[in-house]
């Protein structure tokens, strides 16, 4: 038995990649900017090129049981299909700015001098969790037409890196936030997963308009060099706190009792 196991596991890894590779995973945290890459051999100007950049939403089977919360999940998916997928189009020669997702209004670019370099890379700024979705860059020209799919996670967590200082010639670990937190709650661990926040102090090190603040934490438990700390920070502020754009979407098992949806 031990054998089968041992042999199933490397085709079950094999079969994971292949689906990790398929489609590229950018991660990043709220507020912060990204670039999508998107680039095609067939395009190297704007004459005759049209494009766009769509999003489409991160969808997750989930199987339902109940049948009137089959008919409520199913409504919510008609619901979603109203939003506006595209969020950036251009053709002849300049970018069109009808029936765009407003939720992208002031927020997306592309940088134009890249065009005759293949590169339609998207600029998305100020991150907020809603932009989780899928994303999909496609283009037309004369010479050619492609496609590009990639998916985009807000991060609602961090773990940045901890450092080693000396305060008052007492040896302290310290973690500095990339994100940007109305409220961050910082917790510390050693390898045993024994919660030392306690010992802990955070301070604001900047801080935005919006009142988002990056924060330095320290750690003074008496640290030991040897031992591993990880520090963990995530947004406490309910307002703040994601809101998934993950839609469950309800499996196929009735899917024959309500073919007119
Ligand atoms: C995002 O881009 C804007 C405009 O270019 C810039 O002002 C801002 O500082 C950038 N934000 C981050 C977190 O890099
Ligand atoms: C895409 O284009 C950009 C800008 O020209 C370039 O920096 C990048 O290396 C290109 N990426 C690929 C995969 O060709």
């Amino acid at each position: 038995m031990a054998f089968l196991v041992a042999f199933i596991y490397p085709l079950l890894q094999t079969f994971l990649i292949y689906h990790v590779g398929a489609m590229e995973v950018f991660r990043v945290r709220p507020f912060d900017n990204i670039s999508l890459p998107c680039n095609f051999s067939f395009v190297d100007s704007t004459d005759g090129l049209s494009f766009s950049w769509e999003r489409e939403d991160i969808k997750e089977e989930h199987e339902v049981e109940d049948k009137e919360f089959y008919k409520f999940l199913v409504g919510l998916q008609d619901f979603y299909l109203f939003y506006p997928k595209l969020i950036y189009s251009f053709s002849n020669n300049k970018e069109q700015v009808e029936e765009r997702n407003s939720l992208y209004e002031g927020r997306v670019w592309v940088d134009e001098e890249e065009i005759p370099e293949g590169s339609l890379a998207l600029i998305l700024e100020q991150i907020q969790f809603s932009d989780e979705a899928l994303y999909i860059c496609k283009a037309t020209n004369a010479k050619g037409r492609g496609q590009r799919k990639m998916k985009l996670i807000v991060e609602d967590a961090e773990e940045p890196q901890v450092q080693f200082i000396t305060v008052d010639e007492t040896l302290v670990a310290k973690c500095i936030s990339t994100g940007w937190y109305h409220m961050p709650k910082v917790t510390w661990h050693n390898r045993k997963e024994e919660d030392l926040s306690s010992y802990s102090t955070t301070e604001i090190l900047e801080e935005k308009q919006d009142g988002s603040h990056r924060v330095v934490s320290i750690l003074k438990y008496p640290v030991l060099l040897h031992e591993i700390y990880t520090c963990h920070i995530e947004e406490d502020d309910v307002l703040n706190r994601p809101v998934r754009s993950i839609h469950k979407v309800p499996k196929r098992k009735y899917h024959n009792m309500y073919s007119h949806y």
